[in-house]
């Protein structure tokens, strides 16, 4: 199977997972279970997801793994939806279609958002076939990626406080490690702590997940002002506007791609030793970096 093949495969078994763990929307509050969907069920790259299958794989783990892969899902469509509210950078559009506050307004929206939170960890904590020691490190290791301690809610409140200020090097990396960093190696991290991985084997994919985690909002960064709203299924060139500190506002365009393609290298030589098993790690990190979307 080509990463392609197999990158389509995984997004359809989530899909399909994620509809399955979310409550319909005739169940009641309908307007709620409506607006989770909304945002969840409105396709997505998964990559999070399919990072944690990847990384379970890796260390030899194949079966099991698309349960609990879905609660990064969760945590991420969360995200995005407060993200999105007027408070945060209000925005119109996500997922190729109007944001959950445009469609069913505020109050609702942060309550979805809400809810797609506490499924996460719902998921988790009734996840089968892992041993109950190991569960309970990825509930808390989950919980300490989404937080405020170097945490995605950290990086969130930062990147708000940069908005319209100058911000240094180290600033920088600290929002970008944080906001969005933080989440995606989280997910290579659960994936091998689900598949028993040994601590080296950890210590590799913690290596990687940090790598890719800041080459992913590197992009994301770039994205925003060489992308378009119709490609990137969101409002495009958002940063400049709201004077957001980015990677291309501090080192340029050129640069930025330089500083992703050396997080990619990173990505790279940190699951070297894995060898074959680890060549669906090294065709998403070369993804994360190559992508337009
Ligand atoms: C967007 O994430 C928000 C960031 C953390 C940069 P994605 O680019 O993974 O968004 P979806 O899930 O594919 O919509
Ligand atoms: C978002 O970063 C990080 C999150 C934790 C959601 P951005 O604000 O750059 O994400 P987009 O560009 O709106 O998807
Ligand atoms: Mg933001
Ligand atoms: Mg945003
Ligand atoms: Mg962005």
């Amino acid at each position: 199977m080509t990463l392609g093949e197999y990158l389509e495969k995984q997004r359809s078994a989530i899909d399909a997972e994620l509809d399955r763990l979310t409550p319909t929307a005739d169940e009641r509050p309908q307007t709620l279970h409506r607006a989770m969907r909304h945002s969840l069920m409105a396709g997505g790259k998964r990559l999070r997801p399919i990072l944690f299958c990847a990384a379970s794989e890796a260390v030899g783990r194949t079966a099991g793994a698309l349960t609990p892969a879905c609660a990064l899902e969760f945590i991420h469509t969360y995200s995005l939806i407060h993200d999105d509210l007027p408070a945060l950078d209000n925005d119109d559009f996500r997922r190729g279609q109007p944001t959950c506050h445009k469609t069913f307004g505020e109050a609702t929206a942060i309550l979805a958002g809400d809810a797609l939170l506490t499924r996460a960890f719902q998921v988790l904590a009734e996840a089968e076939h892992v041993h109950a020691a190991v569960q309970i490190a990825m509930i808390s290791e989950l919980a300490t990626s989404a937080g405020t301690v170097d945490g995605m809610i950290g990086g969130q409140m930062e990147d708000l406080e940069a908005e319209g200020r100058p911000v240094d090097s180290e600033r920088l990396h600290y929002i970008h490690r944080s906001k969005t960093g933080a989440l995606i190696r989280a997910a290579v991290r659960l994936g091998g702590m689900f598949g028993e991985a040994s601590s080296e084997e950890l210590d590799r994919l913690s290596d990687y997940g940090s790598a890719i985690g800041t080459a992913f909002q590197i992009v994301d960064d770039i994205l925003d002002v060489e992308g378009t709203t119709e490609s990137l299924g969101k409002t495009a060139g958002k940063d400049a506007q709201q004077q957001k500190a980015t990677y291309p506002a501090l080192y340029g365009l050129e640069h930025s791609k330089e500083l992703a393609a050396k997080q990619l290298s990173l990505a790279l030589a940190a699951v070297a030793t894995f060898g074959e098993a680890g060549d669906r790690l090294r065709g998403i990190a070369e993804t994360i970096v190559s992508r337009s979307a």
